[in-house]
C-alpha cells in the first residue's frame, strides 16, 4: 500500500491546528501560483472541530476566501438543511462564518429524487470549474478525508461496485449497509487531487488504521486503495495511532 507522509499528533487539538496549518499553506500557494484555490471538503464529524477553527482569525485572516472554491468529497441524500447534511455541517462550522462568494461553494446537491442525476450534475460542476491534471482529469488542490471503522473513504465503502469505476469521477452508491444512497467522488478523482490530506481523531479508528498500515488484505479496504498521484498525508492523533507498530509511531 502507498503509505505516504505520517504524521502523529500529541492530541486531537494539536492534530486540527496542524491540518489548519496545512490548509492555510496549501491554499496560499495555489493562489500565489494559479490563482485560485479548489478544496474539496470531507464530512462526517472528525472535520467539523477543523472548519470550526480555519473560521477563527488566526487562520482565517491568512486565507484570500474570493479566491477560494469549496466543493465536497460526498454527501448524503438529503437537503441542504438536513441534519445528516455534510454541506450543512460545513455551513454552518465554516462557510457563514468567512467571506467566501457564494457562487465559489459548490455542494452536492443531494436532494435531488435520483441520486444519479445529483452525480451527473456534481460531474458537469467538476468538470466546469475544476483544471485538469496531466492526465486529463479533474484535479483539486486539496482533498479531505476521514476514514471509517470499516476502511472507507468519502462514500467509497467496502465491497461495492463503485471501487472499480475508473471513469465517472462522481457516482450514486446505494450503501446497503446503511439502508442509503450517497453520492461521492471516485477514486480517480481522490488519485488525481494535488494533496489528499486525511484526518483520523480518537482511539476507535485505532483498530482499523493499525489494519490499514499492517495488513495488505483481500480484497484491500478502500482506503488501501488510494494511488495518489500527488501528496498524501495522514494526520492521526496518538489515540488513533495507538496501536500502529512502534516503527510507525516513533
Ligand atoms: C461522510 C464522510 C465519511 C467520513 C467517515 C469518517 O459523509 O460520512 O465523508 O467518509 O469521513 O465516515 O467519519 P467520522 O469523522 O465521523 O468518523
Amino acid at each position: 500500500m502507498f503509505i505516504g507522509d505520517l504524521r502523529i499528533h500529541a492530541d486531537a487539538n494539536t492534530l486540527i491546528e496542524a491540518v489548519a496549518s496545512r490548509w492555510v499553506d496549501i491554499a496560499n500557494e495555489a493562489i500565489s501560483t494559479r490563482g485560485k484555490f479548489h478544496v474539496a471538503l470531507s464530512g462526517g464529524s472528525t472535520p467539523r472541530t477543523l472548519y470550526n477553527l480555519l473560521a477563527l482569525p488566526k487562520f482565517a485572516e491568512h486565507i484570500p476566501w474570493d479566491r477560494v472554491h469549496v466543493y465536497f468529497g460526498d454527501e448524503r441524500t438529503v437537503p441542504p438543511d438536513h441534519n445528516d447534511s455534510n454541506f450543512r455541517m460545513a455551513k454552518e462550522a465554516l462557510l457563514d462564518r468567512v467571506a467566501i462568494p457564494l457562487a465559489h461553494i459548490h455542494r452536492i446537491k443531494g436532494e435531488l429524487e435520483d441520486p444519479h442525476d445529483a452525480a451527473d450534475v456534481y460531474t458537469r460542476e467538476l468538470t466546469t470549474n475544476l483544471p485538469l491534471s496531466a492526465q486529463g482529469v479533474a484535479q483539486f488542490d486539496l482533498l479531505l478525508l476521514g476514514v471509517g471503522t470499516d476502511g472507507h473513504i468519502a462514500s467509497l465503502f467496502p465491497a461495492t461496485p463503485v471501487l472499480h469505476e475508473r471513469a465517472r469521477l462522481v457516482e450514486a452508491v446505494r450503501v446497503e449497509k446503511l439502508d442509503c444512497w450517497r453520492i461521492t467522488v471516485t477514486l480517480p478523482v481522490i488519485d488525481h487531487a494535488r494533496h489528499v490530506l486525511i484526518l483520523i481523531s480518537g482511539d476507535a479508528k485505532a483498530p482499523i488504521i493499525r489494519d490499514v498500515f499492517a495488513t495488505r488484505r483481500t480484497p484491500p479496504f478502500p482506503v488501501q486503495l488510494i494511488n495518489p498521484q500527488g501528496v498524501l498525508e495522514w494526520h492521526l492523533d496518538q489515540a488513533a495511532a495507538a496501536l500502529l507498530p512502534e516503527e510507525l509511531r516513533s
